[in-house]
Parts: structure tokens; sequence; C-alpha cells
């Protein structure tokens, strides 16, 4: 059979993640996909820079968006961030090409995921972004499809690596919250710009994918209400555990009457619940339904092995032609009905 050819573009800690995995683990990738899936474009800035992957032989380009247009790529997959600019442009020249999207952009799907999910739903190819939300955990597959019988009543999740890194190491070691943050940035945990992680932003934004799925409605963004972690200090997280508690942030959406409830903040979670345990770069999906009761997925939130390992699962649904329509609740078809006021609380 045919291989799958992939664009990539963005090579940075996921991108060049996705490389590597693509390549070490080809043999039952190809197995599982029914066929095998191969890199054959890639698009980033710096021409000269060290990935730490092979590229000779890969077509390249500086252009982001003009992947779309390679005529040798089937599947283009954006790991360049950003809500709008080069990835925005690039999602949506590669649906107007009629070509699947993975993508682990999660402010991108945030903010601009309904309009999308419509574009993709209307040219009939996948938008696929298993890797957007809590990194290598099927957040998305375990909400969307293992839970597809259920009604949602309640998602929460500790859903940023980067602070969650934070805050068990300022507890467990002592560190300054800086000095921890800069580590986080050195293994590839980090946003471009860390203040989204900090202060809530990347935690809210994976919420309002989470939000949008469980309840089948898009999510406006502007109404998740939003708090980060620079404020806590280690004498609070000292306190919190002499009371029996951890601090953790946590990003929560939940039906409650007269519409979703959805926020970030940090919390006091007893220690006896099972996401106090979840440390590190960590991350928790705790989804509540009605006839299931309560799901916990728990796994790495982020950094290039999980990342790439969601990336890749992506792919190899669309190679298997199994990949879902893309909010599995056919959101795209809500997008423009008035939808109940998301209450900040
Ligand atoms: P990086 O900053 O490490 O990499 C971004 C890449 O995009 C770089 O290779 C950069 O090129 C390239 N790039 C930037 N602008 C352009 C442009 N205009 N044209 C072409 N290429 C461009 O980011 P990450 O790999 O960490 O993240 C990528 C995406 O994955 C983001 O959406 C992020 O939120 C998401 N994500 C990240 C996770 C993580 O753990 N890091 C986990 C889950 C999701 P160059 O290298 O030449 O500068
Ligand atoms: N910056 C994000 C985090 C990457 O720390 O969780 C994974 O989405």
């Amino acid at each position: 059979t045919r291989p799958l050819s992939i664009g990539v573009a963005g090579l940075g800690t996921v991108g060049a993640g996705v490389v590597t995995l693509l390549r070490q683990n080809a043999e039952l990738i190809a197995a599982r996909a029914g066929r095998p899936i191969v890199v054959t474009a890639v698009a980033a800035r710096d021409r000269t820079r060290d990935r730490g992957v092979a590229l000779d032989g890969l077509r390249w380009y500086d252009d982001a968006v003009a992947l779309a247009a390679d005529p040798g790529v089937d599947v283009v997959v954006e790991l360049i961030g950003g809500s709008d600019g080069p990835a925005k442009a690039l999602v949506e020249a590669a649906l107007a090409a009629g070509k699947p999207v993975v993508t682990a952009n999660k402010a991108l799907l945030a903010l601009h995921g309904a309009t999308l999910a419509e574009q993709a739903e209307a040219a009939g190819v996948a938008l696929a972004f298993e890797a957007a939300v809590a990194g290598g955990i099927p957040a998305i597959k375990g909400l969307r499809e293992g839970l597809a019988a259920n009604r949602i009543l309640r998602v929460t999740g500790i859903l940023n690596g980067t602070c969650n890194y934070i805050l068990t190491c300022m507890r467990d070691q002592g560190r300054e919250f800086a000095d921890v943050l800069a580590e986080a940035q050195k293994l590839g945990y980090a946003e471009a710009d860390p203040s989204f992680d900090i202060d809530g932003v990347d935690a809210a934004h994976k919420l309002a994918i989470l939000a949008a799925l469980a309840f089948g409605r898009p999510v406006d963004f502007a109404s998740v209400h939003v708090e980060g972690i620079r404020h806590i200090s280690a004498l609070d997280i000292k306190l919190a555990e002499e009371l029996g508690y951890r601090i953790k942030l946590l990003g929560i959406a939940a039906q409650v009457e007269g519409g979703i409830s959805t926020r970030v903040h940090p919390c006091m979670v007893p220690v006896s619940h099972p996401i106090a345990v979840v440390d590190g770069v960590y991350n928790a999906v705790v989804a509540e339904g009605d006839f299931v009761g309560r799901v916990v997925l728990e796994g790495r939130g982020a950094g290039a092995g999980p990342t790439a390992s969601a990336v890749v699962a992506d792919l190899i649904d669309i190679a298997r032609n199994r990949a879902t329509p893309v909010w599995g609740a056919g959101i795209a078809a809500l997008a423009h009905t008035p939808s109940v006021p998301m209450e900040q609380n």
C-alpha cells in the first residue's frame, strides 16, 4: 500500500518528537495504520538549527502555509502554535485543500475550534487534536468516544504540566518558582510565552475544548474564569499540607442551572482525592458521566514523547480512515445556534 505522506509544520519540542517517534516505531506504526506513515516535508524558520533529527531529503518550507499546497503531502501536522498567524492560516489552507489536519494547538482550537470544525466537516476531512489536551493522556478519545453514551455532568483536571511541575518542585524540593519555571522551559514543557502556563490561560484553552466536547456546544473563551499560580508562595503550599491539602491548578467545567460553568484557578485538594497525588509534569482528567460515574485518566501532560504519542495516534486513525467527526457531538452545526450563557462560577 502507498505510504501516508506527512507534512510537519513546526520542528520544536513536539515537531522533532513526532519525526523521531514515526521513525523509531515505524514498523509497528505501519502495522497498526495499515500502511507506512512517512514524513516527506517540513516547515520551520531556522534551517541551521540542530533539532536532533536528520532532515536530509525532506522538502523544506520557510513559509508554513505553502506546505498545504505541496501535492506530495497527504496530511498536514500543525505544530507551530499560536491562536492566529501562520498556524491558523496553515490549518485553514490545508482544510480548504481537502487535506486532513492534526494539531496540538489548544490556543487555536479554544478560540477558533467551532469555525475550523465547521470547515473540516464541510470538507469531509479530519481535524484531529488529541495532543491539544493533557499531552499523552487520551483525553479527547476518552471523553468523546469512550464516554459517548453518557450525559457528562462535570469535567475536572490538572491540565497544565508546567504549573503542576512548579507546584510539586516547590513543595518537595523547596525550590523557587522562577528556578523551576526555567527548568520546565528547558525540558520543553512550557509554552513559547510561559505566562500562558503560569497565568492559567493554557489550562483554560484546554478546559474550553473539553467543555465543548463534554457539553456539545462551543465555549465562549472570554467567559472562562482564569487565574494562575504566580501568587502561590512556598508558605501557602506548606500550610495547605499541614491542613491535609495539596494546592493544584485545576480546570473545572460543570453543568449548572442556566448554563455551563468553566473556571481555572488554584484549589486546595484533599490529600485523599485521586488527583492530589498527581505530581510533576503529570496531568489528570476526571470526567463524571451519568451512567459510568467517575473516570480518572492520568499521564504525562507535556514534553516531546507524550505529545508526539498523541499526535501519531491521530495519524494512525487517519491512515486507517477511522478519524471521528471533529467534535463527535456535531458541535459545528451548533456553532450558530444561540447557546445558553456561560456562568462565571
Ligand atoms: P516550539 O516553540 O518548541 O516549536 C515551535 C516550532 O514552530 C519551531 O520549530 C519554530 O521554528 C516553528 N515556527 C514558528 N513560527 C513559524 C513560522 N512562521 N513558520 C514555520 N515554522 C514556524 O513549540 P512546541 O513544540 O513546544 O509546541 C508546538 C505546539 O504544540 C504548540 O501549539 C503547543 O502549544 C503545543 N503543545 C506543546 C506541548 C509541549 O509539551 N511542548 C504539549 C502539547 C501541545 P524554529 O524552530 O525554526 O524557530
Ligand atoms: N505548556 C503546556 C503544559 C504543554 O505545560 O501543560 C502541554 O500542553
